[in-house]
């Protein structure tokens, strides 16, 4: 058990014994953190990546299982092609300097999303990230890029439907641990506690088959100044809450 002084000096308990296994976030409100400060969005988009960085690295030493995090959406390619390219710089410079740090991070690294409409240079380093970390043990890092709850839910259903038409599968039999190998998650537990900064009250197509029993956590910070103490925060929430799945 830890305490912690919160920004409005409030005392914020965390178990670090009880922790989620999996934590989820919306990495939101990067526009309106720059917007804030007279920058251009894509300003916020740098200090956001930077921002993952530090939870990330944060996470993994608490001992967290699992991280998943939304980093680009199958509907955000509707932004200015000036901004998706910038948010795509950012994701080529955070791989390269994670490849780089792989051996010492030994944080097992994953993709949730359709990758292939990415270019063919992004596309190699998710590959070569996922490869280089694809044994190691203690952390998964999973980042949503082009991702979408129902893609990924059409993806399943259409690789599901193939399956039977071949005879590899019998739609008497199927469970929701079946389905559930379908999906780009597959192999990963749900996620326990999702996170939504920025002040959106909505999950925006993010992880819908996962998140049935998930516990939520929204607060107005903005992504680029979620820090350390508003972790504590969610996870103190989290901890407070009664999880009856159902049951009484
Ligand atoms: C999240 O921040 C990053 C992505 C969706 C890629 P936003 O860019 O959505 O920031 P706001 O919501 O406009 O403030
Ligand atoms: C969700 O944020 C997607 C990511 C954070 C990657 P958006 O900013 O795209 O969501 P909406 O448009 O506010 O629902
Ligand atoms: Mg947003």
């Amino acid at each position: 058990m830890a305490f912690f002084k919160s920004k409005e000096d409030r005392q914020v308990q965390v178990d670090f014994d009880h922790l989620p296994r999996h934590i989820a976030i919306i990495m939101d409100g990067n526009g309106r953190w720059a917007k804030k400060r007279g920058l251009p969005r894509t300003a916020g988009h740098a200090a956001g990546a930077e921002n993952f960085r530090t939870i990330a690295t944060y996470c993994k030493d608490i001992g967290l299982d699992y991280l998943t995090v939304y980093a680009f959406s199958t509907e955000n390619w509707k932004r200015p092609a000036e901004e998706v390219g910038a948010i795509m710089g950012l994701l080529k410079k955070y791989l390269l300097e994670a490849i780089g740090r792989m051996e010492r991070d030994r944080v097992k690294m994953e993709f949730f999303g359709d990758l292939s409409p990415l270019t063919p240079e992004l596309r190699e380093l998710c590959e070569r990230t996922r490869e280089i970390s694809k044994h190691y043990e203690g952390c998964q890092v999973n980042i949503c890029l082009n991702y979408g709850g129902r893609d990924e839910l059409l993806r399943a259903a259409r690789a599901y439907a193939q399956d039977c038409l071949e005879g590899r599968a019998d739609p008497n039999h199927l469970g929701e641990s079946q389905f559930s190998d379908y999906l780009f998650s597959r192999g990963v537990p749900d996620p326990d506690l999702v996170i939504r900064p920025s002040g959106e009250l909505r999950l925006s197509n993010f992880l819908l088959w996962q998140s049935a029993y998930a516990e939520f956590y929204f607060t107005d910070v903005l992504w680029p100044d979620f820090s350390k103490e508003e972790l504590h925060k969610a996870i103190a929430a989290f901890q407070g809450r009664s999880r009856r799945f159902g049951g009484v």
